[in-house]
C-alpha cells in the first residue's frame, strides 16, 4: 500500500436518510448505461467439439499424489474447503484469519505490502511468508493441515520487492522476438521470487492485444498470437522447470499462471474489463493459441478474465471454462478468479458467487471480501447449491498443485532453496541478463543521415523528463499497482537511462550533461532526448486513442533542432503511439517501451555496442485514432508495419509526416473537476436541491474562477447559508464504477476552506432517484478552515459502496449540501489512485 494508514480520519458512513437533510438531487433522469450486449449463442453441442478438439494432456497422473489428495480429502471439513478455495490479499488477512478460516492462498495485490510499506524491504517479505505458511500448518485439531501458497504478479521480474531485477514489460520482449530469452527471465523471475519466500506468479500474461488503447497493451507481447505462442512454453518452463525434472515447481521453481483466460486483448474499444464481441471461431483462433503450449509446458494455473465474450463475464462462462479447458483441454491444474471477477457475474456480487465455482472457477480471487464469501460459500456447499463434487474437484485441483510443487514436505519458506539469499535479488548476472533483454527489445523508427550511433566520446547532451526517471522507464506493476509513487531510492540495483549514458561517455573520455529541460551552456554535438508516457496500469491506463501529446518534450526537440543539435529521441511507452510530430523533430527515434532497470541496456544500443535486433511487435498507428490496426487487417495500413525495425546498417530517412492529429476527446475518465473545469463530459451545476443548474443566481450558492497555482485553475464555491444548497459534478450519462470501487480507488478532492461551515455539510455520490449514500463533512471542513491550507480530502469509492451507492449508475460522483454559510476553493476533484492517507470508514 502506498497510502500510510497511520493517522488517517475516519467516518462513519451515513445513508440517505440519515444525512443532513434529504437530498434529493432532482437531475433529470439520465440515459441508462446501455447493455448492447447478448448472450452468448450455445452451439450445439457437436459443433462446440468440432470447435475445440480434444487435446492429450502431456502430464500423467500420479497415482501416489491422487492417492494423498483422497486422503486428504476424506479427512477435511467442509470448512476446510470452502477456504482452501478462497484467496485472500494479504492488506485484508492476518496469519490468524488464515488459520482460522483454513485459507487456501494469499496474495499480495499491486498495492498490498508487508507492514503496508510499498517499499519494504526484502526480509519483511520473507518474515510475512514465514508468518502465513507456520499459520497454514498450525495444528488444528484432528483437521490435515496444508500448506498455503502465497501469489504475486511478478510480471517483469519480481516487481513488487525492493531491489529486485526488473525486465522489460512484455511489449519489449516481444520486440526481442527471442523465446531463449524469455526462459532465462523467466528462471530469474523464480529465484527472486523464492528468496522472498512467494510460492506462485501471476504471469505470464498471454494476451494477444488487438486495440492499444487498452491500459494493459504492454503486459501483451504482441498483437497477433504468434510470440505469445512462441514464448508461452519457454517462459512457463524457465518459471516451473520442466515437466519430468525433479526440481519442477520446486527449488529455484515456481508455480506459473497463464492469464487471463480467454480475450481479455479483444475487448471492444480496447476497454478493460469489457466485451469481446465475435464468433467463437475467432475467439479461439485469436486467442486460445498460445494456452496450448502453455499447458503443453505444464503451467499449473490459468486466470479467467475479468473481461466478457458476447456480453457474458468470463467468471461464469461455464462452457469455456469447464468444457474446453478442463474437458477438452484435459488441463488438471486450477483455475485461479481475477480481483473480485465472480462479483461481476449476473446475480453475483464479490461476497456471494456460488455460480462461478459452479461454472468451474477453483480458487476466487477475493482480496478484501474473502470472509463474507467464505460465509456465503458454506451456506451453498451445505445447501447444495454447489454442489460438493464440484467443491471437492476444486479442492482437489488446489491441493494436487501443492503436492506437485512439494509442498507438504518443503519447510517455512526461509527454509527453503533460496529463501533469504538476499543477494540474489538484482544480482549481477540478472542484472546481465535484463540489459540483454534491454538491447533486444529497442526497435529503431528512424536513423536519419545514421546519427546513429553516436561516439561515446562525444559532448552529449541528454534531457527530457524520462532520462533520469526509474519510475517511467520501469512502469505500472513496479512496487505499486500504478508504477506511481517511486523514488530514485526505491531501485537500489538500477541504472536510470542518463546513468547508463554517463557511465559510458566517462569512460570514454566524452562528456554528457544531464539536462531534462534541454538547455545548454555551450553546443552539444548531439542531444539525447528521453520522453514517454507516465506509469500506467489496467484500466487507468485506458485511453480514448493512440495520440501522444507532450507539449513540452516537443518543444524541446524542436528547439534542439532549430539550434542545429541532432537529436535522438527515446521514447518510454507501455503501447505504439501516434507520434508523428516527435518523429519529424528526430534525426534518429528509439521505441524503448519499459525497459526497466538497466537503463545502460539503452546506452548499449544508442553507442553501437550491438546492431538493433527488436521488432515492432504492435503496427505502429498512423494517425492518433488509428487504435486497432493489426497485422492481417483487410486494408491493413500503419506508419510502421509489425515487424519493422532498422538495423544501423538500414538507410533510416523518414520523409516528413503529417503532423494533425486526429480530434478525439482525449479525455482522462477520473477528472471529475481539473484546471478550473468540470473534466470532459462533467458539468457543475449548483443550486436548491432538486433544483440544480449551470447558474441559478446568487441567492444560495456563487460560483466564482479561483487561483490556486496558475490562473482561474480552480474554482470558489460560497454557500450564503440562505437556504440549503448543493454543488454537484454530473456525469454526462450514468457510469459504471463498480470496477473502481473494487480496489482501492479513490474520491480526492483538493481544497482549501475560507469560511468555515456554520451547519451540518453532506458530502454525497449519486445514483439515480432516491440512490445516493455518503458522509458528514463538516468537522473536517471546519479543521481545514483553521489550517487555512489546502487540503486534500481522500474517500475510497467502496466507503461510497457501503454507504448505498449503487456503483453501477453513478450519476454525480461528488455533491456537497449544506443549508448553512461555507465558503471553499476547490482545485481538483478526481477518482483516482490515492496520493496520500484515505479516510477510513467502517
Ligand atoms: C489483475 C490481474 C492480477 C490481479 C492481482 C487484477 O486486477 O487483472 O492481472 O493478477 O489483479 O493483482
Ligand atoms: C490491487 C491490484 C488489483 C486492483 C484491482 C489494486 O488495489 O493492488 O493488484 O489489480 O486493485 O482493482
Amino acid at each position: 500500500m502506498i497510502v500510510p494508514r497511520g493517522a488517517v480520519l475516519a467516518l462513519r458512513a451515513v445513508s440517505l436518510a440519515a444525512l443532513a437533510w434529504p437530498l434529493a438531487l432532482g437531475i433529470a433522469p439520465l440515459a441508462a448505461a446501455t447493455d448492447a450486449t447478448t448472450a452468448a449463442a450455445a452451439a450445439s453441442a457437436e459443433a462446440h467439439a468440432e470447435l475445440w478438439p480434444q487435446r492429450e494432456s502431456k502430464l500423467s497422473p500420479d497415482a501416489e499424489i491422487e492417492r494423498r489428495i483422497d486422503a486428504l480429502i476424506a479427512a477435511m471439513s467442509i470448512e476446510q474447503k470452502v477456504g482452501q478455495i478462497i484467496q485472500a490479499d494479504i492488506a485484508s488477512v492476518t496469519p490468524d484469519d488464515v488459520h482460522r478460516y483454513h485459507l487456501g492462498s494469499v496474495l499480495n495485490g499491486g498495492n498490498s505490502d508487508p507492514g503496508n510499506r510499498y517499499n519494504a524491504p526484502a526480509r519483511d517479505w520473507l518474515a510475512a511468508a514465514d508468518a502465513f505458511y507456520a499459520a497454514s500448518m498450525k495444528p488444528n485439531g484432528k483437521l490435515p493441515r496444508i500448506p498455503i501458497i502465497w501469489g504475486s504478479d511478478a510480471v517483469h521480474g519480481h516487481n513488487n520487492v525492493v531491489g529486485a531485477t526488473l525486465f522489460p514489460h512484455n511489449i519489449g520482449l516481444g520486440a526481442a522476438r527471442n523465446p531463449e530469452l524469455v526462459r532465462k527471465i523467466g528462471e530469474a523471475t523464480a529465484i527472486e521470487m523464492r528468496v522472498t519466500g512467494l510460492d506462485w506468479t501471476f504471469a505470464p500474461t498471454l494476451a494477444v492485444v488487438r486495440d492499444d488503447r487498452w491500459g494493459r497493451t504492454y503486459e501483451g507481447f504482441g498483437e497477433s498470437p504468434e510470440i505469445a505462442t512462441s514464448y508461452a512454453a519457454p517462459l512457463i518452463e524457465g518459471l516451473q522447470g520442466k515437466v519430468g525434472d525433479p526440481d519442477w515447481l520446486r527449488g529455484p521453481h515456481i508455480i506459473a499462471t497463464a492469464k487471463h483466460f480467454l480475450g481479455d486483448g479483444g475487448t471492444h474499444a480496447g476497454k478493460d474489463q469489457g466485451d469481446a464481441q465475435m464468433a467463437e471461431a475467432s475467439l479461439r483462433d485469436l486467442f486460445s493459441p498460445p494456452y496450448l503450449p502453455a499447458l503443453d509446458a505444464g503451467v499449473q494455473s490459468v486466470m479467467v478474465s475479468f473481461s466478457s465474450w458476447n456480453g457474458v463475464k468470463m467468471h461464469g462462462n461455464r462452457s469455456l471454462l469447464t468444457d474446453v479447458v478442463k474437458d477438452r483441454w484435459n488441463f488438471d491444474g486450477f483455475l485461479v478468479g481475477d480481483w473480485n471477477g465472480h462479483g461481476q457475474v449476473e446475480g453475483c456480487s464479490a461476497t456471494d458467487c456460488a455460480a462461478s465455482a459452479v461454472a468451474g472457477l477453483d480458487m476466487y480471487m477475493a482480496p478484501d471480501s474473502w470472509k463474507t464469501l467464505w460465509r456465503t460459500t458454506l451456506a451453498h456447499a451445505k445447501d447444495g447449491t454447489l454442489p460438493m463434487a464440484r467443491l471437492d474437484d476444486a479442492v482437489r485441483r488446489i491441493l494436487r498443485v501443492k503436492l506437485r510443487a512439494g509442498l507438504f514436505e518443503a519447510g517455512k519458506p526461509s527454509a527453503r532453496p533460496y529463501g533469504g539469499r538476499f543477494e540474489l535479488l538484482g544480482s549481477a548476472e540478472h542484472r546481465a541478463l535484463a540489459r540483454q533483454a534491454v538491447r533486444e527489445s529497442l526497435v529503431l523508427l528512424k536513423n536519419a543521415g545514421s546519427v546513429l550511433p553516436l561516439k561515446p566520446g562525444a559532448k552529449i547532451l541528454v534531457a527530457g523528463d524520462g532520462a533520469d526517471n526509474l519510475t517511467k522507464q520501469t512502469g505500472g506493476w513496479t512496487l505499486s499497482w500504478q508504477g506511481t509513487g517511486t523514488k530514485r531510492s526505491d531501485f537500489p540495483n538500477a541504472q536510470s537511462i542518463w546513468e547508463g549514458i554517463d557511465e559510458q561517455v566517462r569512460a570514454a573520455g566524452g562528456t554528457a550533461t544531464l539536462s531534462p529541460d534541454g538547455s545548454f551552456a555551450s553546443k552539444p554535438d548531439v542531444a539525447i532526448v528521453v520522453f514517454g508516457e507516465e506509469p500506467y496500469a489496467e484500466f487507468q491506463g485506458d485511453r480514448p486513442d493512440v495520440g501522444f501529446d507532450d507539449a513540452k518534450a516537443l518543444a524541446l526537440l524542436r528547439k534542439l533542432k532549430a539550434a542545429g543539435i541532432p537529436t535522438v529521441s527515446v521514447f518510454l511507452s507501455g503501447r505504439a503511439m501516434w507520434v508523428n510530430p516527435f518523429l519529424n523533430a528526430s534525426d534518429a527515434f528509439v521505441a524503448a517501451w519499459l525497459p526497466g532497470s538497466e537503463g545502460g541496456g539503452v546506452a548499449d544500443m544508442l553507442f553501437g555496442k550491438a546492431d538493433f535486433r527488436g521488432k515492432l511487435p504492435y503496427s505502429w498507428p498512423k494517425s492518433s485514432d488509428q487504435t486497432a490496426v493489426n497485422i492481417g487487417d483487410a486494408g491493413y495500413d500503419p506508419l510502421f508495419a509489425y515487424g519493422f525495425g532498422l538495423t544501423l546498417a538500414d538507410k533510416g530517412d523518414l520523409a516528413p509526416l503529417p503532423e494533425m492529429r486526429a480530434s478525439v476527446a482525449a479525455a482522462d475518465p477520473g477528472v471529475l473537476f481539473a484546471a478550473g473545469k468540470p473534466g470532459a463530459g462533467r458539468r457543475l451545476l449548483i443550486g436548491p436541491p432538486g433544483a440544480l443548474s449551470t447558474n441559478p443566481g446568487p441567492d444560495l450558492i456563487e460560483v466564482r474562477a479561483a487561483d490556486r497555482i496558475a490562473q482561474e485553475d480552480s474554482v470558489r464555491l460560497r454557500w450564503t447559508g440562505a437556504g440549503p444548497a448543493v454543488a454537484a459534478i454530473v456525469m454526462g450519462e450514468a457510469e459504471d464504477l463498480s470496477r473502481q470501487s473494487n480496489g482501492e480507488l479513490a474520491l480526492e478532492i483538493e481544497l482549501r476552506v475560507d469560511t468555515p461551515p456554520t451547519a451540518d455539510v453532506s458530502l454525497v455520490m449519486g445514483c439515480g432517484a432516491q440512490c445516493a449514500g455518503g458522509f458528514p463533512l463538516a468537522p473536517m471542513l471546519t479543521a481545514a478552515a483553521k489550517t487555512g491550507k489546502w487540503t486534500r480530502i481522500a474517500v475510497p469509492l467502496s466507503c461510497f459502496a457501503r454507504a448505498g451507492v449503487d456503483m453501477t449508475r453513478v450519476e454525480t460522483p461528488l455533491s456537497l449540501a449544506t443549508a448553512g454559510k461555507l465558503e471553499i476553493v476547490m482545485s481538483s476533484a478526481k477518482i483516482v489512485s490515492p496520493t496520500g492517507p484515505v479516510i477510513q470508514c467502517k
